[in-house]
């Protein structure tokens, strides 16, 4: 399976702040907002990443992440010249994907919870269709909304309803078998002028493969898109990261805990980073699992 992050958009609901820089490397807490959906992507497993951005956001983003080797990872870069919307990431990453399975997420969504790595796998394993994921929320109207019956199977699937005929917003992080890349081929645009993702989610649902896994009390999805929406995701991981003294989206921690990278890699990435707590933590990790290195 591989994995794409779409880091689109110009950003344009968080003017001024995006005019000279992209959204998804503005800060959440301690570090850059696209490290969020990579971690996701790293939870599930996947180790063959392209990053979509704009032709003006690229350069940064490759900058920060590189080739990912770094992370154990092999990180792709593709541009997406104008915002066509979620879908037009699968006819952009077709040669890309060369028919493979794959999990798309959006570059400013957040997820965080316990048991999220096992979730993450239990989904992976039937593929027959979409799976996508669900959050309740208080303001569906702003977002893709599924309905489901009383034995949980998605029934409708709607884009920002007016009328919502549920709270369950469904997020943006979704996996798809390899027909996805014929199906976007085939897409519109809608009245928005976007391909929409709804559009291809409820192609699924219409051919009975789309299932909907709750993401319930307990567990957190925030989206980073307005001024509001981006302080309130940096409180949430200080507050959690203050506490705790572990770190959200920590990609060296989530490396060698999957295997990616071994203790020696962790440590020299926490060393070059050792004036900044982040760092210093990714150091720590990397002795707790290999004590020997503190006498490095
Ligand atoms: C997009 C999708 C929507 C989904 C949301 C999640 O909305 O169209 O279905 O619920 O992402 O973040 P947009 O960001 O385009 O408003």
């Amino acid at each position: 399976m591989k994995g794409i992050v779409l880091a689109g958009g110009n950003g344009t609901r968080l003017h001024p702040v995006t005019i000279a820089t992209s959204k998804q490397l503005l800060p959440i807490y301690d570090k850059p907002m696209i490290y969020y959906p990579v971690s996701v992507l790293m939870l599930a497993g996947i180790r063959d990443i392209l990053i979509i951005s704009t032709p003006a956001s690229l350069p940064a983003i490759q900058e920060l992440f590189g080739d990912g080797s770094q992370f154990g990872l092999n990180i792709s870069y593709t541009p997406q010249p104008e915002p066509r919307g979620i879908a037009e990431a699968f006819t952009l990453g077709a040669g890309y994907l060369a028919g493979e399975e794959c999990a798309l997420i959006l570059g400013d969504n957040l997820f965080h919870g316990a048991g999220f790595h096992d979730l993450l796998h239990a989904a992976r394993t039937d593929l027959s269709g979409c799976v996508l994921f669900g959050y309740p929320v208080i303001d569906p109207q702003r977002y893709g909304i599924g309905e489901v019956d009383d034995e949980g199977r998605l029934i409708s699937i709607e884009e920002k309803p007016l009328q919502p005929r549920s709270d369950n917003a469904i997020t943006g992080l979704y996996f798809y078998p390899p027909d996805v890349v014929e199906l976007a081929r085939g897409l519109r645009p809608s009245a928005r002028g976007e391909l929409e993702i709804t559009d291809i989610n409820r192609h699924y649902l219409a051919e009975g493969r789309a299932r909907l896994v709750g993401l319930g009390r307990g567990f957190t999805w925030l989206d980073a898109g307005t001024h509001q929406s981006l302080l309130e995701a940096s409180q949430y991981v200080q507050v959690l990261e203050n506490r705790q003294g572990v770190r959200v989206a920590c990609l060296e921690e989530i490396a060698l805990r999957m295997g990616f990278i071994d203790a020696d890699q962790c440590y020299d990435r926490g060393i070059q980073m050792r004036h900044s707590p982040y760092g210093r933590y990714v150091m720590e990790v990397a002795r707790a699992m290999a004590p020997a290195l503190a006498s490095r």
